[in-house]
């Protein structure tokens, strides 16, 4: 007889308590777990099945993301499909889903992503522009303004005119409304109750439906469509392999998808980096030091840093076609694991001094690859990574060159949930100090 693999142990407490906890202070019931039960354990949530495993150990991390047949959980369904919709390539498995990524990764790599370089510029420039010495806000909604208005531009070519002013207004409050972890709870009391999670903003995504499909119907009319280069035409004119394109529900899901994956998580790391850069100033110092020379190398090792110490989504998780077995850990088949991102960013065996904050670490190496995971890994790692970090750069040198910021409140940050992102619970603050001018455009 076959003996059934137990899974690693559980917290004490039952899954109210659990899901209490994953809620409102995740960081430290994560540590809890990894102190009292070690570097994988099981926690269950209001609302599912299974337990999920939440592995951290770069061994496990790496036999996870290397089963290509691996599929998903379901949390990552009932958590994005309401918005994104059943064809985005974050919710499609198999064959459907490798289809999608080759024909949506192009626009992210190489010289295609480069092109986007003076958008971001300028989106930038016009944003510190606005911010009178003196003023002070919560930098993360202005760095939300300045992704939105980014991916806006990448996916639509142009982010005026009466239907984009209209969609801007209507994507920030449809996450502004889901975002909340009150409103993630309620989510999932609906969802056992059988009423509807999204009561209040259905209305709000019918009409963000009605303007994409406007936008894909005056798009499709363009005579030029096959020589633009938005991303939106792109996705337009390229073909599967049985030479078929994405129809118009598609369009819209994929589209939907790139929009809220890819400008919150952005602006959530570039407040992240705020709030570490502007507790850190000698940091700071070295960072501006290395930008006036024209280094590049700084800005990099500053944000891989800042995304291991504040990793923005906290769990890629999947469901395993095959056993997982490393040398210490064995999961049957069926069962949901994930990356326990963070704890895999602060395990000592992987970082020494884990709660530094100390871009050097990244100067002379490389990230791991499974001990450096904000962008999860495998056939489903973040599309958008290349094109997220290309942006912070050109963000962060902007602003920091241009400006001296304080922080409102010189402590950390809490971490608080937004939709599936941890994020800084007050927006991080900052007062703006001085200004300098933009420097002037390079004569042609
Ligand atoms: C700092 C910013 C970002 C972070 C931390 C982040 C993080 C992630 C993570 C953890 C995943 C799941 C990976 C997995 O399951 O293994 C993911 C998937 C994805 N991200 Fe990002 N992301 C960021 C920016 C972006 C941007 C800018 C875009 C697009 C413009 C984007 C588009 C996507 C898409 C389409 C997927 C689905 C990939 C798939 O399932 O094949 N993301 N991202």
């Amino acid at each position: 007889m076959i003996r059934p693999v137990p899974l690693p142990p559980e917290p004490p407490r039952g899954p109210l308590w659990q899901t209490l906890a994953w809620s409102f202070r995740p960081l430290a019931f994560m540590a809890h777990n990894r102190e009292q039960i070690g570097s994988a354990f099981s926690v269950r949530f209001l609302g599912f099945e299974r337990p999920m495993v939440m592995v951290s150990d770069p061994a496990a991390v790496k036999a996870l993301y290397t089963e290509r047949r691996n599929g998903l959980p379901p949390g990552r369904k009932f958590a994005l499909e309401p918005v994104l919709g059943p064809r985005s390539v974050l919710l499609l498995e198999g064959e459907e889903h490798m289809a999608r990524r080759r024909l949506m990764l192009p626009p992210f790599h190489g010289e295609r992503m480069r092109s986007y370089e003076s958008v971001v510029g300028e989106i930038v420039t016009a944003e510190i522009d606005s911010w009178q010495p003196g003023a002070a806000f919560p930098i993360h909604a202005r760095m939300q303004a300045v992704t939105l208005e980014v991916i806006l531009r990448a996916v639509f070519g142009v982010a005026a005119g009466p239907r984009l002013d209209r969609l801007r207004v209507l994507l920030r409050d449809i996450l502004a409304e889901t975002g909340s972890t009150r409103r993630q709870l309620l989510g999932l009391v609906a969802r056992r109750r059988g009423s509807d999670p999204l009561e209040g903003v259905r209305e709000r995504l019918a009409a963000v439906d009605e303007l994409m499909f406007a936008e894909i119907a005056e798009h499709r009319r363009r005579p030029d469509l096959a020589e633009r280069d938005d991303i939106l035409s792109m996705l337009m004119t390229a073909s599967f392999e049985d030479g078929s394109s994405m129809d118009d529900k598609e369009l819209r899901d994929q589209l939907m998808t790139l929009l809220i994956a890819g400008h919150e998580t952005t602006a959530t790391a570039l407040a992240w980096t705020f709030d570490l850069l502007l507790r850190h100033p000698v940091e700071l110092g070295r960072l501006r030091m290395s930008l006036e020379a024209g280094e590049e190398a700084h800005l990099k090792a500053t944000i891989a840093e800042s995304l291991r110490l504040r990793p923005v989504v906290p769990i890629a998780g999947r469901r395993l076609a095959e056993d997982l077995v490393t040398d210490d850990l064995h999961l049957p088949a069926g069962t949901d694991v994930t990356a326990a991102i963070w704890l895999t960013h602060t395990d000592p065996a992987n970082y020494p001094e884990p709660f530094a904050f100390r871009p050097e670490r990244f100067l002379e190496t490389a990230p791991d690859t499974y001990a450096w995971i904000p962008f999860g890994g495998g056939v489903r790692r973040c599309l958008g990574a290349a094109f997220a970090e290309f942006e912070m750069r050109i963000v962060l040198r902007e602003v920091l060159t241009r400006c001296d910021l304080r922080k409102l409140d010189p402590h950390p940050e809490h971490t608080g949930r937004r939709n599936i992102t941890f994020s800084p619970r007050a927006g991080t603050p900052v007062v703006i100090e001085s200004r300098r001018p933009a420097r002037a455009p390079a004569l042609a």
